[in-house]
């Protein structure tokens, strides 16, 4: 059986706690299949010549099944690549937030720099029959990378954030470099049906694809299949965290403290695309308009600290405590805190049991690839008295958890009057849309996703021509 390679730009511990969908998705898999995983080791070393990363040491590490090798980067490295590129220029536009995007021309040349010297470091360690799994946005030239050095494996890529429509992603300075390093791969694989026809269209338009049928094109003089593979989670996985004394604990405690009231609950990285701001106002909305939910309703935000260096993201936490604060200021009694937020990350085993003791999940983003949160709020749930998921349609997700309140974030009155019908839903009425929501959930779990991305791969031709596409 041939090895698995995985490459991503985050690579955590699967044994440990990790915020962010990309990471979790990928301990969870890996910890079953076992493999190499191949990426930034997280650390950024100071160098007095301001020195390149491609000097830079490998750190290997055996956790359990799966062999960890790292790297460090370089101050210039990591501000170029990581906070520049990837996340002050891709992550906004691919997130519909061009106002965010900071255009600046030199960081294009950190992102290739630090995708070759990955290429570099990666090639020397790979087998002749390994499949190669390169994910998200930090690393779309690495397939291409790898060509170069000669790698002729099977190589997969998979997308984890949206992908904007074709006029939108070419706001991207370098966006046709982009498509063609995405155009290097066997297999392109998209969150949803939503991005794969982004990608299918403008392949077409801007590189004149031939649509060879079954997901494959024909394109930049070689063949690729493209198609969508949303991310799930691991079903088995959760429910035993269900049943694990942490989770339970908590959620004997949070039953015992809110006794008497409903409980809201959010989960997310403190990240601009998640809409927190706007949840807070729906929920502002709610208290204002429905004055029966004052002292019975409360809303626990948790969100755990992300890519701090950015500035859009010091502003969103900004906004969100000064929200928090006038919400708490203007409607809280002694004995009733409408909001309580923590910036922080809750342990994994934990938080099946936040999710159980509440009645309402809000998964509100303004724009997401996937959203596993939701995914786990619904798997956590009690199926005899289960609570609602009120889903953003904005959210990859919403594809398939149909079932869910869907509702656009950006419009706090309506948002506010789904909170309501979540938090008055009749217990037949949330069975019911429950067990659909479940049903999904276990249908495209995480090895439905790794198991369809793979065969899928499997089935495509490696490349056999030299690199005509770079
Ligand atoms: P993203 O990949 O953008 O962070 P997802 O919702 O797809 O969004 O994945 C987030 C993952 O990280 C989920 O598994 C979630 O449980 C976890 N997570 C997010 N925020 C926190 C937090 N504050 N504490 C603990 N885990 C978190
Ligand atoms: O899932 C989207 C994603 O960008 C992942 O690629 C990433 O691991 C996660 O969010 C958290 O972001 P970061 O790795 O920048 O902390």
């Amino acid at each position: 059986m041939s090895r698995l390679v995985v490459v991503s730009n985050r690579v955590a511990d699967p044994r440990k706690t990790a915020a962010g969908g990309l990471a979790v998705a990928l301990a969870e898999f890996l910890n079953n299949t076992g493999g190499l995983w191949f990426g930034w080791s997280g650390k950024v070393v100071e160098s007095a010549h301001g020195g390149r990363a491609g000097e830079a040491e490998l750190h290997t590490h055996q956790a359990g099944p799966v062999k960890l090798v790292t790297l460090d980067l370089s101050r210039e490295d990591h501000d170029a690549y990581y906070l520049g590129y990837s996340n002050g220029v891709l992550w906004p536009v691919c997130h519909y937030r061009l106002d965010l995007a900071d255009f600046e021309s030199s960081y294009i040349a950190g992102y290739r720099r630090v995708n070759q010297m990955f290429a570099r470091k990666l090639a020397p360690l790979l087998k002749p029959d390994d499949v190669i799994w390169v994910h998200d946005y930090h690393l779309i030239p690495l397939g291409s990378e790898l060509r170069a050095l000669g790698c002729r494996q099977r190589i997969g890529f998979f997308l984890h954030v949206p992908l904007p429509p074709p006029l939108m992603f070419a706001a991207i300075p370098g966006h046709d470099w982009l498509m063609r390093g995405l155009c290097s791969y066997d297999l392109v694989g998209l969150q949803s049906e939503a991005d794969h026809e982004h990608f299918c269209r403008y392949i077409q338009r801007e590189a004149h694809a031939q649509d060879l049928g079954d997901g494959q094109w024909r394109v930049f003089n070689r063949t690729l299949r493209a198609g969508a593979f949303p991310i799930g989670i691991d079903v088995e996985e959760f429910n035993a965290l269900a049943e694990g004394a942490e989770a339970r604990e908590l959620y004997q405690r949070m039953k015992r403290e809110y006794s008497r009231r409903k409980l809201l609950v959010g989960v997310d990285r403190l990240d601009y695309s998640k809409g927190l701001p706007h949840r807070l106002r729906a929920f502002r909305e709610l208290l204002q308009k429905y004055p029966d939910t004052h002292r019975s309703a409360t809303l626990i935000q948790i969100a755990s600290p992300s890519r701090e260096d950015v500035t859009a993201y010091t502003d969103i936490l900004h906004q969100l405590e000064s929200l928090c604060g006038s919400i708490n200021g203007n409607f809280g009694e002694l004995d009733w805190m409408p909001v309580r937020y923590m910036h922080r990350t809750v342990a994994r085993a934990r938080l099946p049991g936040l999710y159980r003791a509440s009645q309402v999940g809000l998964v509100t983003p303004l724009r997401d690839g996937m959203n596993l949160v939701a995914k786990e709020f619904v798997v956590a749930q009690d199926p005899a008295d289960p609570g609602v998921l009120v889903l953003s349609r904005f959210a990859g997700a919403a594809e398939q958890l149909g079932e869910a309140l869907l509702v656009n974030p950006y419009d706090s009155e309506g948002t506010a009057e789904a909170i309501h019908l979540a938090l008055q839903m009749p217990l037949e009425e949330r069975i019911t849309r429950h067990q659909a929501l479940l049903a999904s959930c276990k249908r495209w779990d995480v090895h439905w996703w790794c198991d369809s991305f793979l065969d899928t791969l499997n089935k495509s031709q490696a490349e056999e021509s030299g690199t005509p596409w770079l």
